[in-house]
């Protein structure tokens, strides 16, 4: 028993050093090999196998596993990407919605599927969460899910595997979802102004993500979603106007960007790319916007400019493959933020728009 613990001991020293290995080496703006993880870790723990070596209470996310559901729902994944790439076939803008829909769901009281409640006063209500879209998907997924295995699936897991399905559709990289989140009760409007707007420093987006369990390196990768999708002008209209004098512009904004966006942006119901060069192909061309002075919103260009982000910036620009794989392991951390897991916690929600009665 003696050696068994300690070698459990020693591979996960290993593995924290790997982690650990990552940032320090980004951050030095070395060129990294590319990683093959699909997933961090612990997602291959399994609910029930503890080791009598390791603490009895375990983070949440340990007791997530990618079988989960393989006995009692088998076919939960395909019902899902089934549903996604059908969706996408017609409208290729639901992949950006999808991945924004489940960033804004584990902001906020982590990955509970709480943005889906609609009900007055609930954070999908709120003024701020009028751009989200894509919950006519969740609920089609729902209801096929519900039919083959009632009783059985979260929201919050739909969604993670949702999120999952439409970035391999849009060219990103696939990894294992792990499964077992419990769905929310709670949902405050007020709340859903926690959640990063795109005018915030980057001291309070790390600040933000930090305290979700996310370090700077999450911060970058994970806005390197915005690689897709579109923003409305409205969210981008401080960059626009205050900045007369593009010279004082802080952070700078390349010139043609700026007047081809004033025209772009004639009303603030019109949409912008996030992505100025390549908006409907996951690469790492968002970076290479930002050494050009061509992010959208204000939170991405600032991290080219701010000391703590720009050698990750600087890194992930000419790394595509870098970019594509550690972009997987930050999407497993975000899956992870504050899930519910214990018996008495949470529920598996019949429908996503409401509560069980
Ligand atoms: C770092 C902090 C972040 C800020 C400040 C931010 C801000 C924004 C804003 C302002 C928009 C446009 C909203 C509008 O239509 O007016 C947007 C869109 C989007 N965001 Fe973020 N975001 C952040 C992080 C993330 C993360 C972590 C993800 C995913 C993991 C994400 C995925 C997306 C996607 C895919 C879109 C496009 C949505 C669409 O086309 O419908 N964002 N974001």
């Amino acid at each position: 028993m003696k050696h068994r613990c300690f070698s459990i001991v020693f591979i996960l020293l290993v593995l924290a050093h790997v982690t650990v290995f990552d940032t320090i080496v980004l951050a030095k703006d070395v060129k990294l090999p590319s990683l093959k993880l699909k997933a961090t870790p612990f997602s291959k723990a399994k609910p029930h196998s503890r080791s009598p070596c390791l603490p009895k209470i375990l983070p949440p996310q340990d007791y997530l596993s990618t079988t989960y559901y393989l006995t009692s729902c088998p076919d939960l994944e395909g019902i899902i990407q089934n549903k996604i790439n059908a969706w996408i076939q017609r409208d290729y803008t639901t992949a950006a919605s999808i991945i924004r829909l489940h960033f804004h769901d584990c902001a906020v009281r982590g990955c509970d599927a709480s943005i889906l409640l609609n009900h007055a006063g609930s954070e999908r209500r709120a003024e701020v969460s009028k751009t989200l879209r894509g919950f006519e998907v969740i609920d089609e997924i729902k209801a096929e899910v519900e039919k083959r295995c009632p009783k059985t699936v979260s929201c919050a897991d739909i969604l993670t595997a949702a999120a999952r399905d439409a970035m391999v559709m849009v060219g990103g990289p696939f990894w294992e979802v792990p499964f077992g989140r419990k769905d929310g009760t709670i949902s405050h409007g007020r709340e859903a102004h926690m959640v990063p707007q795109g005018h915030e420093n980057v001291t309070a987006l790390i600040e933000f993500f930090q305290s979700r369990g996310l370090n700077i390196l999450d911060l970058v990768i994970l806005s390197g979603s915005h690689t897709i999708g579109r923003s409305t002008c409205n969210s981008i209209r401080p960059r626009l106007s205050y900045f007369k004098n593009t010279v004082m512009a802080e952070p700078p904004i390349d010139v043609k960007y700026l007047n081809f966006l004033k025209k772009q942006c004639r009303r603030d119901s019109n949409y912008a790319n996030l992505d100025a060069t390549t908006p409907t192909t996951f690469d790492s061309m968002y970076y290479t916007n930002l050494e050009k002075k061509r992010g959208l919103l204000l939170t991405d260009q600032l991290l080219h400019s701010d000391a703590r982000t720009a050698p990750i910036v600087a890194a992930l620009a000419p790394q595509p493959q870098l970019f594509i794989s550690q972009f997987a392991v930050s999407m497993v951390k975000l899956g992870n933020v504050q899930l519910l897991t214990g018996k008495n916690q949470g529920e598996i929600r019949r429908n996503c728009n409401y509560v069980n009665p």
